[in-house]
């Protein structure tokens, strides 16, 4: 008989200069006040941040994620994953990744800020041990909106 072998997972690596063009399209599909290109790569020379993709064998990035530490506290600045890529899975093992290098670095509160109205990535930070600590008024533009502020002890 013969055998069928599921489809490579994909896998989280850092994230490359070369990487850049691609994860900046992935943003602006995400956020309707994306970051620039100059951003992420000014964010790769820097010592306490950590930027990883997800690369999916064939089709390349299709999810990154940005955290900063210092000392022992972390916070997630950005995550997403491509629009087609999404509920599959994908961001739950980008952030999984994640929850590991902020451990790996000494991190032992990690932070992060989520759109009140970001229900989808709220349940998914829940999922991970996130629980709210406060509310950050008019945090967001466009739209105006406040954040709800998230902490994982790890
Ligand atoms: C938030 C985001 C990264 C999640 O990535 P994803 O690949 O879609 O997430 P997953 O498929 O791994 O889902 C993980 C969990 O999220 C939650 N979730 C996913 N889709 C959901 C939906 N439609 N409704 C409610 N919860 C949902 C669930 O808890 C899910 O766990 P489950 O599969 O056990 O039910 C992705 O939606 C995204 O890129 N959004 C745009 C950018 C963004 O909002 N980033 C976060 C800024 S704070």
């Amino acid at each position: 008989m013969d055998r069928v072998s599921a489809p490579a997972l994909p896998t989280a690596r850092p994230m490359r200069p070369t990487d850049v063009h691609r994860v900046v399209a992935i943003e602006e599909e995400a956020f309707t006040s994306p970051w620039r290109a100059d951003t992420f790569h000014t964010l790769l020379d820097r010592p306490g941040a950590e930027l990883w993709v997800l690369e999916a064998p064939g089709d390349g990035v299709i999810g990154y994620s940005v955290l900063w530490c210092i000392l022992d506290q972390g916070e997630l600045a950005n995550i997403a994953i491509a629009p087609g890529y999404r509920g599959k899975g994908h961001g739950a093992r980008l952030l999984a990744k994640v929850l590991e290098i902020a451990r790996s670095r000494g991190v032992e509160s990690l932070y992060l800020e989520v759109r009140i109205s970001n229900t989808k990535a709220a349940e998914l930070y829940r999922g991970f041990g996130f629980t709210q600590v406060g509310i950050r008024k008019r945090y967001y533009d466009s739209p105006t909106e406040d954040a709800i502020l998230m902490v994982a002890r790890l």
